[in-house]
């Protein structure tokens, strides 16, 4: 017997930092790049965790309690009363690029909770592996919004606010959106904690930031709904300048960011926690092919081209 379970990738559109304020954020999956989960019965005894990429090759109770993989598999476990652990397998192979801003963690732990819960024969709820998937998501993060776990488990384009009920946003006229990733792998848990420091020195000049941050975000939902594409990627140049002032930017980044514009994207901006990992250009399908080179040449390790419908 075997249960497979994909989660696709993730790309913050606009809002994130200021998002775990309690500002709204908008995100959407990146179907190009999945995890694949596969659990099935296994004749050696324990639960074994093989997840090549990672060059993990683990049986469960060797791992030590906050390893956020562990974590996934003992809280499904928990949540579903099963204390006696079933012999099986669990393999975990990605395209996701692991700490660039891709949600590489949630996909993982969204995953693993639904193919082990479907092998166990109780598939899980939305709900129930979006709220698991947090747990596991604090481990990697520390205080994460949410929006990762949010995004990947619905696969569809989210408005998020912390702890309240998610909305699904719609899509007016595609969005073509060229990802170029800086290569730099960067810890989302320290620019989170460092604009915390900023925000603690000085609590009213970093809440009007972040209310900036929210009014873009939701002016970029209206324009993104009804087609204004040249008011989406003007809200997002001015989401990059406020990141920058956050100092979660980076020189690599806005170089990417400049490169972009100065080829014709109609709008840049950095995408999740920022420093490295990656950054979004929103373009006409016609030119993403010369902005996507445009980036190549400023430094981008990895191009990835999505639309969003
Ligand atoms: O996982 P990342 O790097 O895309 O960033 C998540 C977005 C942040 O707003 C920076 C953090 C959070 O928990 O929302």
């Amino acid at each position: 017997m075997s249960f497979k379970a994909s989660a696709p990738g993730k790309i913050i559109l606009f809002g994130e930092h200021a998002v775990v304020y309690g500002k709204p954020a908008l995100a959407v999956p990146v179907t190009q790049i999945h995890t694949v989960v596969d659990v099935s019965d296994s004749d050696q005894p324990g639960v074994w965790i093989d997840a090549a990429d990672i060059n993990l090759h683990a049986e469960l109770n060797t791992l030590p309690l906050d390893h956020p993989l562990a974590a996934a598999i003992r809280n499904l476990f928990l949540f579903q009363g099963v204390t006696s652990f079933p012999n099986l397998r669990i393999n975990i192979s990605s395209t996701i690029p692991v700490a660039a801003g891709f949600g590489s963690g949630a996909a993982v732990s969204v995953a693993v909770l639904r193919s082990l819960s479907s092998y166990l024969d109780k598939p899980l709820r939305n709900e129930d592996v979006n709220r698991l998937a947090l747990e596991i998501e604090k481990l990697y993060h520390g205080s994460p919004s949410g929006i990762d776990n949010t995004v990947i488990t619905y696969a569809q384009p989210v408005y998020f606010v912390k702890d309240r009920p998610i909305e699904i946003f719609k899509v007016g006229a595609p969005l073509t959106i060229v990802i170029g990733d800086t290569g730099i792998p960067a810890p989302t848990r320290e620019s989170v904690s460092d604009v915390r420091r900023l925000w603690t020195a000085d609590k009213p000049y970093w809440e009007n930031i972040f209310k900036q941050v929210g009014m873009i975000t939701n002016q970029a939902r209206a324009a993104i709904e009804s087609g204004r594409l040249n008011q989406v990627g003007e809200l997002m140049n001015q989401n990059h300048a406020l990141l920058q002032e956050m100092t979660v930017s980076s020189p690599e980044l806005d170089k990417l960011v400049e490169s972009s514009r100065k080829a014709g994207a109609i709008g840049a901006k950095l995408s999740g926690g920022g420093r490295g990992g990656n950054m979004i250009a929103l373009v006409k399908s016609e030119s993403a092919d010369v902005v996507s080179s445009a980036m190549i040449d400023a430094g981008a390790k990895r191009i990835i081209i999505t639309r969003i419908l």
